[in-house]
């Protein structure tokens, strides 16, 4: 196996560095660009009075001092939640790796919940090219409405039109067709990314949902069913896998030439492609 640097693998911080900060928050954010990730991961959804927030499950029980589902609840109602002590020391405390990241409870900001808007902000003010990985959660239930917000954001910021997909520094993700569908309607060369965590048969060849350009299959599917990616890739696919933690699966990766490696450690897998 070889460890020669492989500065062409992107390296993708999922929900920021979520192994040491908590996931989602402006922390994990700026701890992943300062680990040197080359892009970041997010998740996003629409609160009751219509924000995108940063949020992975429907409810804010697990990584807040909250309880409610996000769409139940207005920005506001958010804005007065925790979102990183879960994730303390203390909290944390006796489990086999501890988070590697101070909690400063004088630095809100930090730890509250994070818009997409502040995202995108801070992706801005990177001083370096940052990408963003937007991944679009539970669309139906908003018949569009997340689609049609996010790309209002996107171009307020000037990034839902690029000049090419290869030189956007976004891309949607969703495992929703009918999501990437609608944004690639809207905003053709948007790249498009379709999540599996599971191959569908009419998908076995590599082919992709009409117009979507990159395949993002998890780690376990890339593990049990490595040829797959070499057929994604025949077909004409980017390969962007997650959620790549193990020193082993980077490796895999690496075997396989895949694209992109969406990962919780961005630290620790730069350090294994050399980088
Ligand atoms: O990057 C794709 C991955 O995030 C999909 O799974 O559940 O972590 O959003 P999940
Ligand atoms: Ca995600």
């Amino acid at each position: 196996m070889t460890h020669a640097p492989q500065r062409s693998i992107q390296v993708v911080a999922h929900r920021g560095a979520s192994e040491d900060a908590p996931e989602h928050t402006l922390a994990a954010y700026r701890k992943a660009i300062e680990d040197g990730a080359d892009a970041l991961e997010c998740d996003v959804r629409l609160t009751a009075d219509g924000h995108l927030v940063c949020v992975h499950d429907r409810r804010v029980n697990r990584t807040s001092n909250g309880r409610g589902a996000v769409s139940a609840l207005e920005l506001a109602d958010l804005a007065a939640l925790d979102f990183g002590s879960w994730k303390t020391r203390e909290a944390w405390h006796g489990r086999d790796e501890e988070p590697d990241w101070e909690h400063r409870p004088e630095d809100r900001e930090a730890t509250s919940v994070l818009t997409l808007e502040r995202l995108l902000e801070l992706v801005a003010d990177a001083g370096r090219r940052v990408e963003l990985a937007i991944e679009t959660k539970h669309p139906t239930r908003w018949a569009g409405q997340v689609e049609e917000r996010l790309l209002a954001l996107l171009n307020r910021f000037g990034l839902a039109a690029p000049a090419s997909a290869a030189e956007s520094p976004v891309r949607i993700m969703s495992f929703s067709a009918r999501s990437l569908h609608r944004v690639r309607t809207a905003a053709p060369i948007l790249p498009t990314v379709y999540l599996m965590q599971f191959v569908s048969p009419r998908l076995r060849d590599g082919r992709l949902p009409a117009g979507v350009g990159i395949a993002g299959p998890s780690i376990r599917i890339v593990r049990n069913h490595p040829a797959y990616v070499e057929r994604l890739r025949q077909a004409g696919h980017q390969v962007h896998v997650w959620t790549v933690n193990e020193p082993e699966d980077v490796d895999l990766c690496v075997e396989l030439g895949v694209d992109a490696i969406i990962t919780n450690r961005p630290r620790a897998v730069l350090h294994r492609l050399g980088r």
